[in-house]
């Protein structure tokens, strides 16, 4: 298991970004009601067929070069079985990926949510290319982003421009939630 949850969605969404996705959508969601906190990991890369869909929970599978062992969904995975969660990952040649994975809320090994936002900040100022959506609810306060309200504003400028990316970090860390966990 990952130290905490961010680190978790930094690999998941560095997997599509591998995959060619263009667009990246990612929810964090907790329900006090159901007890349950769910991930949710939604891209338009390239997918994987039905074989593949079946090796990425093994260890060692992976298409990175040089690599022959792939953590990022196996560790997930297992974070969701420590935590009496689910994973469910669908996918299709061509067409993208999803990725679920729920948690007990109040499970004692859930890992700390970590920087959610701060991963969203790294994931777009070294991806400019893609377009990441995030739906953030921690608690009863929910926070939502989207890259595309950015780059519309900045017409050509990249968002990994230096006054943007001052302007990005500052905007990401208003209201900046680092729970150790949802509670
Ligand atoms: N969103 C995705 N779209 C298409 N293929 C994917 C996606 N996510 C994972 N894969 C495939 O599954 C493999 C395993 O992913 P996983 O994150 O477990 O390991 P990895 O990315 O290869 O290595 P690591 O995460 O340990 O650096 C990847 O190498 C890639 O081939
Ligand atoms: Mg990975």
């Amino acid at each position: 298991m990952l130290e905490e949850l961010s680190d978790h969605l930094m690999d998941i969404a560095m997997n599509s970004v591998r995959a060619g996705a263009k667009n990246v959508g990612i929810s964090v969601v907790a329900d006090k009601s159901r007890n349950v906190l769910t991930v949710t990991i939604v891209d338009d890369g390239k997918g994987m067929d039905e074989n593949m869909v079946r090796s990425v929970t093994d260890p060692f599978f992976s298409t990175k070069a040089g690599k022959r062992i792939g953590l990022g969904i196996p560790l997930l995975k297992g974070a969701t079985e420590m935590c009496d969660g689910q994973f469910t990952l669908e996918s299709k040649n061509g067409s993208g990926t999803r990725i679920r994975a729920s948690f007990a809320l109040d499970h004692p090994d859930l890992p700390p949510l970590g920087n959610v936002k701060e991963t969203i900040f790294l994931l777009c100022v070294t991806n400019p290319g893609v377009r990441f959506r995030l739906r953030y609810r921690p608690d009863s306060e929910e926070f939502a982003f989207d890259t595309k309200e950015i780059t519309d504003k900045l017409e050509s400028v990249p968002i990994n421009h230096p006054e943007v990316i001052g302007f990005l970090k500052r905007y990401l860390s208003e209201n900046s939630c680092q729970e150790r966990t949802c509670g």
